[in-house]
């Protein structure tokens, strides 16, 4: 499998393959509301019916979002990056950034709960889901920094040995799993917080935890997409080719 040639636009392309090869393309697909990381192996057949999109008028969109986007602030080039550099990528941006944003998250969300909880009852359950989704992804990625990632660079170095197959499709499939627990704890978000967007009476912390949540949203799709996307398939299939 090939991930830096540009594959045409049709749609039985996959929304993980197309956003790999063009990585503008997140944007494009956030704003139609389809998900490119967990949601990656989906066709993008499969991806509009599922959002009730016409087909041809989406692919048309795409031939043209690529220009449009290419002027926009750039994305690394995830897919033209080795293995290692990937993962050293991933793990000083997307993991830096959480293990720093996490907890001030957590935070405001405690804050916001306990003095507003009285006129919103979500406010607790938002309070609740937050600080379960930092302790699952704080505990998540010490599992790849620790187990996973030291195996993906010394599969790509070609230096695993004693290696088999099984032992790294395991831990990507806990890896995808834990994403899928991540993204629904995300999506539970947004809809307890109206698509992360405050009230009238919503205080300053309660907005800038609103923001953050939006933020973190964001970056959470871009991680995901370069760990199930790119990271993971190609382990995979340097470790089958042993
Ligand atoms: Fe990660
Ligand atoms: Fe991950």
């Amino acid at each position: 499998m090939s991930t830096t040639t540009q594959p045409a636009f049709t749609s039985e392309s996959t929304i993980g393959d197309l956003v790999a090869a063009r990585p503008l393309l997140a944007r494009f697909f956030e704003k139609l509301g389809i998900d490119y990381c967990c949601g990656g192996k989906q066709t993008l057949a499969a991806a509009c019916a599922r959002r009730g999109l016409d087909v041809a008028t989406t692919l048309a969109l795409l031939e043209s979002a690529g220009a449009l986007l290419a002027a926009g602030p750039a994305e690394v080039d995830a897919a033209a990056m080795g293995q290692a550099e990937l993962a050293d990528h991933i793990e000083t941006t997307h993991h830096a950034y959480l293990k720093q944003e996490l907890p001030r998250l957590v935070e405001m969300a405690h804050r916001v709960a306990t003095k507003h909880g009285w006129r919103d009852e979500r406010l607790a359950e938002i309070d609740a889901t937050v600080l379960d989704l930092a302790n699952e992804m704080l505990s998540h990625m010490q599992k790849e920094e620790v187990v996973l990632f030291p195996l993906v660079r010394q599969i790509a170095a070609g230096a695993a040995d004693g290696f088999h197959c099984g032992s790294i499709a395991n831990p990507i499939r806990q890896m995808e799993a834990e994403h899928e627990s991540a993204g629904a704890l995300t999506a539970r978000l947004r809809e307890l917080t109206d698509g992360f967007t405050p009230d009238a009476e919503a205080c300053n912390t309660h907005r800038a935890l609103l923001a953050g949540l939006a933020e973190f949203e964001a970056d959470l799709h871009r991680h995901v997409h370069k760990e199930n996307n790119i990271l993971f398939p190609r382990a995979l299939a340097q470790a089958a080719g042993r």
